[in-house]
């Protein structure tokens, strides 16, 4: 039996929902193991849009369970906005068909408030977060003194959590001249909400370990992008979490062994919404041409997200360091059009040829992208539903992608409509 890891590996919005809402009519479980209500995924099905931050994409198909995993920082009154958003439109959402890790962290007003401060900080160097309160609550969480879910059955042990968290957050913000905030006023909040959010409460490692052990199939829902791994990505300009598919497995408590097929969603051009080195970025015509065509603003923030050439190095190193067994190609139809194409197939730093992305932030945004120019295609591909109906230029685009990130394509999306999918290779099998 098999289970599978979807992650980005790009820099986020690859089109990870609309996959992984086609993949859970084969699931069982869909589990969400990292990053917050940071992530934006699109699904649209029958032309309805539904845009989810924090809730597993499988919460739109009756009879798959949905987990919020331990490696998710959960901002409750978020979520229970987003319950009601999605219910709006007649999906049935309960405990029943939505379990929410204990041991996951909270995202508080002060985290909110400490991402914006931090930004202001930063002034020119800001990262462009989400302003979410993603990387306050992960700091809050190494740093030993995060709220979870399960303090929210004893009011005491919160009251005293709450206390000690803010004796920290208002030493710093008395620091930067900005007004402390109440640690009674956060407590009461959460009162009026505990039980609403407890009604959700459960053990995601046990939940898995079930589904597992009666033979279910498990579909592990990443966020953000390889890219944007804390560790891997291009730090500083990150999230606060591990994005890669190793994170499935801490994020939900589950054993690396229990995900048996990686499957890394891959734009078939590359955007970064946000700040940080971007070698293959286009500031031209080019560039606008590609925005305008795939409807590149965020679906969190809005913001326009910057568009660029795909470059293949840096898909390669993410095949690498996820373990990517097969890509889905998404978005090629929006390449329909173009007279030529370019592929990054390494960099240029300092005169010499490199074919990965260093770690170091200034030889990242100094390294320069070599290219291989394609031939484009000016037939329509989008809402192709089958490869036969894929042009030979593009075909030819495809495939020089397979070689160049040495992974196959196993799945192509050619709109952002769930059945406008192309399977090569079921990863559940
Ligand atoms: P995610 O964060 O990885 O789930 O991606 P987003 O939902 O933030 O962004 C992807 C956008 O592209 C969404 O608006 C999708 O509806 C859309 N999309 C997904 N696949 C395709 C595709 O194959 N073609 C086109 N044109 N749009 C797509
Ligand atoms: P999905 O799941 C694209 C980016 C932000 C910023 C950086 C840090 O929809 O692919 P954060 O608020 O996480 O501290 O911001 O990460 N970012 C994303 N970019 N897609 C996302 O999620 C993102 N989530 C965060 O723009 O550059
Ligand atoms: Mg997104």
């Amino acid at each position: 039996m098999a289970n599978v890891a979807v992650i980005g590996s790009q820099w986020g919005d690859e089109g990870k929902g609309k996959i992984v809402d086609w993949l859970s009519s084969r699931a069982d479980v869909v589990v969400r193991f990292q990053g917050g209500h940071n992530a934006g995924h699109t699904l649209v099905i029958d032309g309805i849009e539904y845009k989810l931050h924090l809730l597993p994409s499988g919460i739109v198909r009756k009879g798959k369970l949905s987990v919020i995993g331990n490696g998710v920082v959960v901002d409750p009154w978020a979520l229970l906005r987003e319950i009601e958003t999605v219910r709006a439109k007649g999906v049935e959402i309960t405990p029943k068909n939505l379990v929410l890790a204990g041991n996951a962290t909270l995202i508080l007003p002060v985290h909110a408030v400490l991402d914006e401060a931090m930004e202001t900080l930063r002034g020119q160097k800001s990262i462009g977060t989400t302003k979410r309160g993603i990387g306050p609550a992960y700091e809050d969480k190494v740093a030993r003194r995060a709220v979870r879910v399960c303090d929210l059955e004893e009011p005491e042990y919160l009251k005293e959590q709450i206390s000690r968290m803010m004796e920290h957050h208002n030493a710093l913000l008395r620091g930067l001249g900005l007004a402390e905030m109440e640690a009674e006023k956060i407590y009461r909040a959460l009162l009026e909400i505990r039980e609403e959010i407890l009604a959700y409460r459960g053990r995601s490692w046990q939940v898995l370990d079930e589904a597992r052990k009666a033979g279910k199939r498990i579909l592990f829902e990443g966020a953000q992008g390889t890219m944007l791994d804390v560790d891997h990505g291009t730090y500083p300009f990150v999230t606060s979490s591990n994005t890669v598919a190793a994170q499935a497995a801490s994020g939900s408590g589950v054993g690396p062994g229990t995900i048996n097929y990686v499957l890394g969603i891959t734009k078939a051009y590359t955007t970064r919404v946000g700040e940080g080195p971007f070698p293959t970025e286009l500031t031209d015509e080019t560039g606008e041409h590609l925005g305008a065509r795939g409807h590149e603003f965020g679906t969190t923030t809005g913001r326009k997200r910057r568009c660029g050439w795909f470059d293949a190095a840096l898909v390669r190193q993410s095949v690498k360091m996820s373990g990517i067994r097969g890509i889905a190609l998404t978005k090629l139809d929006v390449l329909d059009g173009l007279k030529e194409i370019k592929i990054c197939t390494g960099y240029e730093l300092d005169g010499q040829m490199i074919d990965y992305l260093p770690s170091s932030t200034t030889r990242q945004a100094r390294v320069k992208p070599v290219y291989q120019t394609l031939e484009g295609w000016s037939e329509n591909t989008r809402g192709a539903r089958s490869w036969a109906q894929l042009p030979a230029a593009a075909v030819k685009y495809v495939r020089y992608i397979e070689e160049l990130i040495e992974a196959p394509v196993a799945m192509l999306s050619t709109s952002p409509e769930r059945d406008d999918t192309i399977l090569m290779r079921d990863p559940f099998l």
